[in-house]
């Protein structure tokens, strides 16, 4: 199987996220890292070791990141997660304890002595992966290629910005701008990732805890989102990253120049995306573009039904 790192907010997409890729024998998590961005940091980290638990991850360790952006001062979602970052279902205390490292540290040293290059699928701002590249640049000729979720062609904090760009810009820009193999599940992807009546219906086949539980994470997710945006389903945007790093024929991409907006007057977080290449430069990132969505349903499916 492929090793994977998982770096994320979790977050109620964050969750399922994390559901996928442990029902998934092609990836190997390695590891479970947080990051301040859907709530402060004390909750995603307290979310990720309840989640792990669920998913049967007891072997993987759950490292706590960045509690703050790299210069700016935190924002979260309530609005969209709730307080706790995961509102909705009851939550257990864990029982799963966090490791002693500092994420960043613990990336590094794993990257380090893996025996084979690793993947890192951050679905959540990329404050840990842009320190990690700052702070122990040697380990970048180890890391397999960076699958996120974030960015797209336009937003949902602004209207050009989506959240985890939004959050530490600064950061998304290091990270565009690594030289990385990077692909971008933005919300133009992630939007097609929606979880109606009917895709719940069928995850909830599954009937393990773990597809129960994923069925309660979305009735709440797509209660804000109906609330927010309109919107009758919610996009389970953080799990197209895992699939993709799954099976890469989950959805198509380009090839394409990006850039981060650090400044903007209304455009700060934008990923500006040179879909014509008008500037010339190198494409450095691959952009999703559609979704196979029978296939998108069926790993997550699939997934839910290994899972206790
Ligand atoms: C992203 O922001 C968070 O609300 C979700 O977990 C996802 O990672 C979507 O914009
Ligand atoms: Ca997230």
């Amino acid at each position: 199987p492929k090793p994977i790192i998982m770096d994320c907010d979790p977050g109620h997409d964050d969750a399922i996220a994390i559901f996928l890729a442990a029902g998934s024998p092609e990836v190997d998590i390695q590891a479970i890292t947080t990051v301040s961005g859907n709530a402060l940091i004390g909750h995603t980290t307290r979310n990720a070791l309840i989640i792990a638990e669920k998913a049967g991850l007891d072997h993987v360790p759950v490292a706590e990141g960045a509690g703050e952006p790299l210069v700016r001062t935190a924002v979260t979602a309530p609005h969209i997660h709730g307080e706790s970052g995961l509102e909705g279902p009851d939550l257990p205390e864990p029982e799963k304890t966090v490791d002693t490292r500092h994420a960043v540290d613990m990336t590094a040293e794993m990257l380090f002595q893996a025996d084979e290059p690793i993947t890192l699928v951050p679905t959540g701002p990329l404050t840990n992966i842009a320190w990690l590249l700052k702070r122990y640049p040697a380990v970048k000729k180890n890391i397999a290629g960076i699958v996120l979720m974030g960015g797209g062609s336009y937003g949902n904090w602004s209207p050009a910005a989506e959240f985890n760009i939004y959050a530490d810009p600064e950061a998304a820009r290091i990270v565009f701008e690594s030289g990385l193999p990077i692909t971008m599940a933005g919300l133009d992807l992630t939007h097609q990732a929606l979880a109606g009546q009917e895709e719940k219906e069928f995850l909830r086949e599954a009937g393990t805890n773990a597809a129960a539980f994923t069925a309660e994470l979305l009735d709440y997710f797509a209660g804000t989102y109906h609330s927010l945006f309109g919107f009758s389903a919610a996009p389970i945007h953080d799990a197209c990253a895992v699939a993709f790093s799954i099976d890469e024929n989950v959805f198509t991409t380009e090839h394409l120049p990006v850039t981060v907006e650090t400044h903007g007057t209304y455009t700060t977080g934008m990923t500006v995306i040179d879909a014509l290449q008008t500037t010339g430069k190198a494409p450095n990132v691959h952009v999703a573009r559609e979704l196979n969505q029978d296939m998108f349903w069926t790993m997550l499916k699939n997934a839910l039904q290994r899972l206790p």
